[in-house]
């Protein structure tokens, strides 16, 4: 699942971030391509219902089964719509990935990673990455050092066993519990969260400067 039905408001400029392109391609295309690189077979795109013919035109060579799925007010909601799609158009899928369409440069490796990861047993998984900047708390009288060593930034995809993210979801749902991201949903039902590798290339296009590092990515690679 690609989840692409936020307004893009700290990137701007008119165009919706997923369809932003790089390269001459949109963004939301390079992430469904990696996910299939990666073993997805089957891909559920989260995005605005007036977008939908916009994104058709983007996905037109996408070469697995792709359906689209109407956003929610939070991502949360969209992820939950999404779970729905994915029932509907692989009904026989154990593993689900959930990943922004605003990362899309996340190496197929890192994909690979993550199913073969839920694949071996683990019902949740996140690709993470060590933090470089030395941390602190903005608040001095709240104890102002951070561990560094500790800490870990959480990128996507998410991987999880379906039935089990669809648990998770219906009881966010239920009890109004607030979450980023979907394997904190998870441990809210007493689900543990295995972490795997992630990479740098899978950083999320949040502002200009990111789109400047995409672009850079790409000239780069060049790949398709
Ligand atoms: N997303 C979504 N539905 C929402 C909110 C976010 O599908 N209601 C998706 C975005 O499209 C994006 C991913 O979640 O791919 C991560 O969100 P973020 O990077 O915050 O993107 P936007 O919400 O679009 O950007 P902004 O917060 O700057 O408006
Ligand atoms: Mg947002």
């Amino acid at each position: 699942m690609v989840v692409a039905a936020g307004s893009g408001v700290r990137l701007g400029a008119g165009v919706p971030k997923a369809l932003r392109e790089v390269g001459g391609r949109a963004l939301v295309a390079h992430a469904v391509s990696r996910l299939v690189a990666g073993g997805c077979t089957h891909v559920v795109v989260v995005a605005r219902p007036e977008l939908f013919a916009a994104f058709a035109t983007a996905l037109a060579d996408c070469p697995v089964p792709w359906a689209c799925a109407p956003g929610g007010a939070e991502r949360q909601d969209s992820v939950a719509n999404g779970l729905a799609e994915a029932v509907r158009l692989a009904p026989r899928a154990q593993v689900v990935l959930v990943h922004d369409a605003a990362r899309p440069f996340v190496p197929a490796a890192v994909v690979a990673r993550v199913v073969e990861r839920v694949r071996g047993g683990a019902a949740a998984v996140v690709p993470t990455i060590r933090v470089s900047d030395t941390i602190r708390v903005a608040d001095p009288t709240d104890g102002a050092h951070v561990d560094r060593s500790r800490l870990r930034a959480v990128q996507t995809p998410q991987g999880f066993d379906l039935p089990t993210l669809i648990r998770a979801h219906a009881h966010i749902r239920r009890t109004g519990l607030p979450v980023t991201d979907d394997a904190t949903a998870c441990e809210a039902i007493g689900i543990p969260v295995a972490l795997v590798d992630g990479d740098r290339e899978a950083f999320k296009v949040t502002d200009p400067f990111d789109l400047l590092v995409a672009e850079a990515l790409w000239s780069r690679t060049g790949e398709r």
